[in-house]
């Protein structure tokens, strides 16, 4: 769920102290991780890196077909901790490296370097500041949102200003084609999904056609710190009943729709679609861990969800969706749209899941 990956600052108020854990997470780490909650520890704190396949290129992709409008794509919000995956994507789908350039606020970050290693324009901007917005969208065709906050415990009221600014700005500078990084689960309450549904319709009145990326739950999530050690030791705490299906989507892939989106305004304009690449049980998914781990068996077990109830109400709500309601993509017309959208035993493969050396925070490639 989109937003569910957030920075959550969860306080666990216990009889004799107080201890303030402050990590980029997700639900499925709480989801995962509330059963271990006494052994967390703010020196967990995962890296924000995640390096993709710097030898991904249009050139390799099937979908390079190459009729993409001309013009440069801004892409916003892919600095942090997912963003740069998308990058992967839209290569594959055959949109040119050249004609792509991020924005941030910190162009001598470690996030900008890399981009620009990937023969990806940087340019320095900030939501924050109009006048900045309205220099960086000159002679832009089109933006790739994939943030405009900070993920957090909580959506950030900013986060929609950021959105009217951006979209003032595009539509003055006559930018043509936005797609935006939104979330399935509307209508059930979680702070960060309602802002996506809030900013969908931000961007819908700017009056550029816009097509809404509704993300099911990344892949990506069971990679992060407090999910993926225990599943390598044959323990995948998830807050979910055993056979409930799930539905995943790899960033990547939504780079991939994104290009695609790209490539054809006039199909994908004012669209919205929910995305997803797979959909699995938790039991399914540890037989997925299990062969991608060698054949260690992997068991499921689930962490009752009023935990979170104390930790973080959104937890909550998101543990709740999962479990009684779930995600609604048509899988089969996102393989039909997105040739070559992820499997979950593919991305699992593809980021070799089963060498215990590899760490999530310290950058993997796929
Ligand atoms: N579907 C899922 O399961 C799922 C999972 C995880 C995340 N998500 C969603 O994916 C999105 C990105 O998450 P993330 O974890 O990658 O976020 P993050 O690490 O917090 O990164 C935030 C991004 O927003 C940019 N940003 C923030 N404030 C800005 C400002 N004032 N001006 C310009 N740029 C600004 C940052 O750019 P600079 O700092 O470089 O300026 C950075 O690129 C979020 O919307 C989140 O809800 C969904």
């Amino acid at each position: 769920m989109a937003t569910t990956s957030a920075t959550f600052r969860m306080a666990l108020e216990c009889s004799s102290s107080t201890r303030v854990i402050s990590c980029r997470d997700t639900s499925v780490q709480f989801i995962s991780a509330a059963a271990t909650a006494s052994s967390f520890s703010p020196k967990l704190r995962p890296k924000r890196i995640m390096m993709i396949s710097s030898s991904s290129s249009s050139s390799s992709s099937s979908h390079n077909t190459n009729n993409a409008p001309p013009g440069p794509i801004l892409l916003v919000g892919v600095t942090g901790g997912t963003g740069r995956s998308v990058l992967g994507g839209l290569l594959a789908a055959g949109i040119h490296n050249s004609s792509l350039k991020v924005l941030t606020r910190n162009p001598q970050g470690s996030a900008a370097k890399w981009f620009e290693a990937q023969g990806v324009g940087v340019i320095a901007g900030d939501l924050d500041d109009a006048d900045s917005l309205n220099n960086v969208v000159q002679g832009v065709r089109a933006i790739y949102c994939h943030a405009t906050s900070k993920d957090g415990a909580k959506a950030d009221p900013e986060g929609e200003i950021r959105a009217e600014r951006l979209a003032k700005a595009a539509a003055s500078a006559g930018v043509e084609h936005i797609v935006y990084n939104s979330s399935g689960s509307a209508g059930f309450g979680i702070s960060q999904v309602e802002q996506k549904v809030m900013i969908e319709s931000i961007f819908k009145d700017s009056g550029i056609p816009t097509t809404n990326l509704r993300a099911t739950l990344f892949m990506e999530e069971f990679w992060k710190v407090y999910t993926r050690p225990q599943i390598l030791k044959g323990t995948f705490p998830f807050s979910m009943p055993s056979h409930k299906p799930l539905q995943l989507v790899a960033v990547k892939d939504v780079g991939l729709a994104a290009g695609v989106s790209l490539k054809n305004p006039k199909e994908y304009g004012g669209f919205s679609l929910e995305l997803a690449g797979d959909e699995l049980t938790p039991l399914q998914m540890c037989e997925a861990f299990s062969q991608a781990q060698g054949g260690l068996k992997v068991n499921h077990s689930r962490p009752p969800k009023f935990l979170f109830w104390f930790f973080n109400r959104d937890l909550y709500r998101i543990a709740t969706f999962l479990s009684d309601h779930g995600y609604t993509a048509d899988i089969a017309n996102c393989r039909e749209r997105f040739p070559g959208i992820l499997k979950f035993d593919q991305f699992l493969q593809l980021t070799k899941w089963g060498d215990a050396s590899r760490m999530y925070a310290d950058g993997f490639q796929y």
